[in-house]
């Protein structure tokens, strides 16, 4: 058996190299015999990496003003997360209810236990509704009132109907929308490409190594401004919302390494509402089942008949309707994390179904309703056998979505690393300690305009045809020598085997509830999967499914730590972080945890937050709340 290479992939190479076009690299390996790496040479003056609504959004802000950006994504076109997001998107457009910018802004801040960023969440605020305008223009067929306003529903958590939407498949219609216009602006994609290091000597990015997941082929990006829009890190989680095979941290991690900070990484969004793998097959285990089903109505019963004034559905007995005992006033629509951990704990404390969830029902709603407001349920559900318009659906919480990741500035998108900047899910700071639900598709675009005209300031004519220096090519050879070496690796561990087993790692260590035990735990384990690494297996070359989980392995054990570490560092319980062993939200960690790396290990440290603006502050006093009863 040959030794298999480090995971950290920094493995010494010479060799000899033109600039640009297909490179054939010949070298010595250990064994003294011939090596070859080849790869192509890809200029651009903008490197967009991710292809969901919010690196869609950067690059259609520049190419509006003139620039052709590179778009990449690891699937095919249009195959973004973002299809993923389905309930809706917030603006303050008031077409139903009485609202405005300040009160969108005071229930994200309220949400986020003000551990949000207040300039990050008021530009949100302010510049939804335009945009929602602007995709309206464009051509994304958001549901319509009676009169043609456009029309918005009740979400968790808002004290208004601030959500528009396109039945339940809004992250969808808008992604489409975004790609027609990404198309008609003639801005180049490149699917199926994965990014594996960023070119950084820690203080300036100039470009990105990766390979082209369809051909193998190693492909190098010469370009002085790179925009990560890469997502989250929810996947790591063995349940989660997220389609298979994303939202791995490759953003985070990318950026980690590329000398950028990460804050706020404790906290994981739980969504209540997952569909229940052992009730529907394994293949949609904690899949989202929307919170628009809520949004239009829908209650939760537990499965304890005793105690239950429920009803019999369809052979279905339900129990009690338990938020009454956790939220009396917003119901099933109160912030996500009460709900997850009211659902949680009906379920440990034995009031669940025996498959471990809990019932949602929307059949007391007139099934045309139901069908029109909830298409993509009533087929999903219909496919195996379920109608929601008739029967309850079994669901149990599942992690959705990570509020932390890379600091940026929101005006500009920078990171503090000269020419990188992020956006969307891989950054921190609109959300704080919880994120409002149709708040992630809102900030794609929001922020995503702002950074994409920031960026667009920031190229200048050089930049539109970045040269290769001899430096960046003896890193992106060395990257790519590397990765050959990890498609060789031979030894007895497949990294799919060890990404199962981080997923169940930090289920049970860094899940809903967590205290000091279950994550200094979860660092172990994350340390001795990382000791495995060393002898990973991986069936196939470059194109290799297998391939991609090593590259995601390494990512995801440093995202894994960076954020157990985090969790362990905060001893108090605030939003999603949720430490049973520190119940209580303690005003001395009204705090943003800052993470860094270098040569000599992490560094965690505080950082005080900023107070709103003085109109956000009053429509946090005013304390404007759903009252769910409306919805009755
Ligand atoms: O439940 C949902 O439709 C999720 C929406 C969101 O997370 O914003």
């Amino acid at each position: 058996m040959t030794k298999t290479p480090p995971i950290d992939r920094d493995v010494p190479m010479t060799g000899d190299a033109g600039v640009d076009g297909r490179i054939r690299i010949q070298g010595e390996d250990e064994g003294g015999g011939d090596y070859e790496v080849e790869y192509d040479t890809v200029r651009t003056p903008v490197l967009v990496v991710g292809a969901g609504a919010a690196g869609a959004r950067v690059a259609i802000e520049l190419a509006e003003s003139g620039l052709e950006p590179l778009v990449i994504g690891k699937r095919d076109h249009g195959d973004a997360h973002t299809t993923w997001a389905a309930g809706g998107i917030n603006a303050a457009l008031g077409s139903l209810d009485e609202d405005d910018w300040t009160r969108h802004a005071a229930d994200t801040l309220a949400e986020g236990h003000l551990l949000n960023d207040p300039e990050a969440v008021e530009l949100t605020a302010k510049h939804m509704p335009d945009r929602i305008r602007e995709l309206a223009d464009w051509g994304t067929p958001f549901d319509r009132t009676e009169d043609g306003t456009i029309n918005q529903r009740y979400f968790g958590a808002q004290s208004s109907r601030r959500t528009c939407f396109v039945g339940d498949r809004t992250g969808e219609a808008m992604l489409e929308t975004l790609i027609g216009r990404a198309r008609e602006l003639d801005i180049p994609y490149r699917d199926n490409v994965m990014v594996t290091r960023l070119l950084s000597d820690g203080d300036r990015v100039d470009g990105a190594v990766g390979f082209d997941m369809e051909t193998g082929r190693g492909l190098l990006f010469r370009t002085n401004h790179v925009v990560l829009a890469a997502g989250g890190f929810s996947a790591l989680y063995h349940r989660h919302s997220s389609r298979a095979d994303e939202n791995n941290g490759d953003g985070q991690a990318l950026a980690l390494e590329a000398g950028a900070r990460l804050v706020d990484l404790e906290f994981v969004q739980f969504h209540p509402t997952g569909m229940v793998g052992d009730r529907y097959g394994e293949e949609w285990d904690g899949r989202l089942v929307t919170e628009a089903v809520r949004g239009e109505g829908g209650r939760l019963f537990n499965a304890d008949v005793s105690a239950g004034e429920g009803s019999e559905e369809r052979g279905v007995s339900l129990g009690d309707r338990f938020m009454e005992r956790y939220s009396p006033d917003q119901m099933e629509l109160d912030a996500r994390d009460v709900v997850a951990r009211a659902i949680a704990q009906e379920v440990r404390e034995g009031r669940g179904t025996e498959r471990g969830g809990v019932y949602l029902d929307i059949s007391h709603r007139d099934p045309e309703y139901i069908r029109e407001r909830l298409p993509t349920m009533v087929e999903r559900f219909g496919d195996l056998g379920v109608d929601i318009t008739a029967e309850p659906m079994e669901v149990a919480p599942t992690a959705h979505y990570t509020m932390g990741g890379v600091d940026i500035d929101f005006r500009t998108g920078e990171t503090g690393v000269d020419g990188l900047y992020a956006v969307g899910e891989t950054v921190a700071g609109v959300h704080g300690a919880n994120r409002l639900g149709g708040n992630s598709l809102a900030e794609t675009v929001a922020i995503g305009t702002l950074v994409g005209a920031h960026v667009a300031n920031a190229v200048t004519s050089q930049d539109r045809v970045p040269t290769v220096t001899g430096t960046q090519q003896a890193l992106a050879e060395r990257e790519l020598r590397a990765l050959d070496d990890l498609a060789a690796a031979d030894g007895t561990v497949r990294p799919a085997e060890l990404l199962a087993e981080l997923g169940d790692l930090l289920w049970t260590t860094a899940g809903i509830l967590r205290d000091e035990e279950s994550l200094r735990e979860g660092l172990a384990g994350v340390a001795e999967i990382r000791s495995r690494t060393a002898d990973l297996r991986v069936d196939g070359d470059r194109t290799s499914r297998s391939f991609e989980y090593a590259v995601d392995l390494s990512f995801s054990l440093t995202v894994a730590e960076t954020m157990l570490r985090t969790a362990l560092e905060r001893t108090e319980s605030r939003g999603a972080h949720y430490r049973s062993d520190y119940p209580e939200t303690d005003s001395d960690w009204q705090v943003t945890l800052v993470l860094s790396a270098d040569e000599r290990g992490v560094t965690i440290r505080r950082r005080g937050i900023a107070d709103p603006s003085s109109a956000v502050r009053e429509a946090l006093e005013a304390g404007h709340e759903l009252d769910y009863h409306h919805l009755e």
